[in-house]
């Protein structure tokens, strides 16, 4: 009989960077990104061999209940991103910069952009916007930080835009996000997000450019896909965007169970024995003694 043993166990994963995401693309392999907002999303999301997670100013909408994301700030951004930073190990962590946090001046976006950084552990951040924000992206990757891009669908911008709707779906549009597209990428920015665009238009830009896109209602031609967590999870009831593919219904599963807590306690099922604290007979007698 044979006494060799056979490992069965595997190295751990390497820390994803900037240049996991160019190598990635360049032997177009697809590059996975979530969202998370908490120490145990991050870990479950991390566990499951994520490439990037986002902490996505998306947190205003999933967790915070907000009817958009105008209202988060940079220091609820950096409360929740300080948490997912405590939960995963391998991901590239990347803070999505809020609302009017790169918006008025440079000086602004870089120091917020090292806030990410120095005060939670992030490893890049994310702005929307293109040619408008390019000396921002300029600057932040001047100060040493990565910046992600995003374009088409900008939250932040839905006022403007007239609602969260499809973008660059005329001839005009569509240029002008490939031109925005080209000047990120002159900026410096190490990726792009490409929301609610067409495929056709997506896939054209992802050749395009040397750096990755990661799409999210962007179709199967990006170099990558998102998705905001709470919408696979089936965790926001409020509306689903057509782009997202449920994988559960958390929030049928959470009703169940905290109903049936409820109906426990009120019928004194619980606690039951298993879940109670007990002491000694002889203990209680001389405690029964000593109160007399
Ligand atoms: O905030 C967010 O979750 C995002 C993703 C939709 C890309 O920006």
């Amino acid at each position: 009989m044979s006494t060799t043993t056979v490992s069965t166990t595997t190295s751990p994963r390497k820390k994803v960077t900037t240049l996991t995401f160019r190598q990635k693309k360049e032997r177009g392999e697809p590059i996975t990104m979530l969202t998370a907002y908490d120490y145990p999303t991050a870990m479950a999301i991390d566990k499951a061999g994520i490439d990037s997670i986002l902490v996505g100013d998306s947190l205003a909408m999933v967790v915070l209940g907000y009817e958009n994301t105008l209202p988060v700030t940079m220091d609820e951004m950096l409360h929740h991103a300080r948490a997912v930073a405590r939960g995963a190990k391998t991901a590239m962590l990347i803070g999505d910069m809020p609302f009017m946090s790169y918006q008025v001046s440079v000086e602004d976006a870089v120091r917020n952009a090292g806030r990410f950084l120095q005060q939670a552990n992030m490893d890049a951040v994310k702005l929307e916007g293109g040619r408008e924000r390019a000396d921002a992206v300029r600057a932040i990757v001047s100060a040493g930080i990565p910046v992600m891009g995003h374009l088409g669908l900008t939250p932040q911008s839905v006022n403007q835009l007239g609602g969260f709707r499809a973008q660059g779906k005329t001839a005009s549009a569509a240029k002008r996000l490939l031109e925005d597209a080209q000047i990120l990428e002159e900026a410096g920015a190490f990726s792009i997000v490409l929301e609610s665009v067409p495929a056709r238009l997506a896939e054209l830009i992802s050749k395009k450019i040397s750096i990755p896109t990661i799409g999210i209602g962007a179709g199967l031609g990006c170099d990558g896909q998102v998705l905001v967590t709470h919408d696979l999870l089936g965790l926001f009831d409020r509306f689903t965007p057509k782009f997202v593919k449920k994988y559960t219904n958390l929030h049928e599963v959470m009703n169940k169970a905290f109903t049936e807590y409820v109906d426990d306690v009120e019928t004194k099922k619980f606690p039951a024995p298993e879940h109670t604290v007990e002491m000694t007979d002889e203990e209680w007698s001389a405690f029964l003694k000593e109160i007399k």
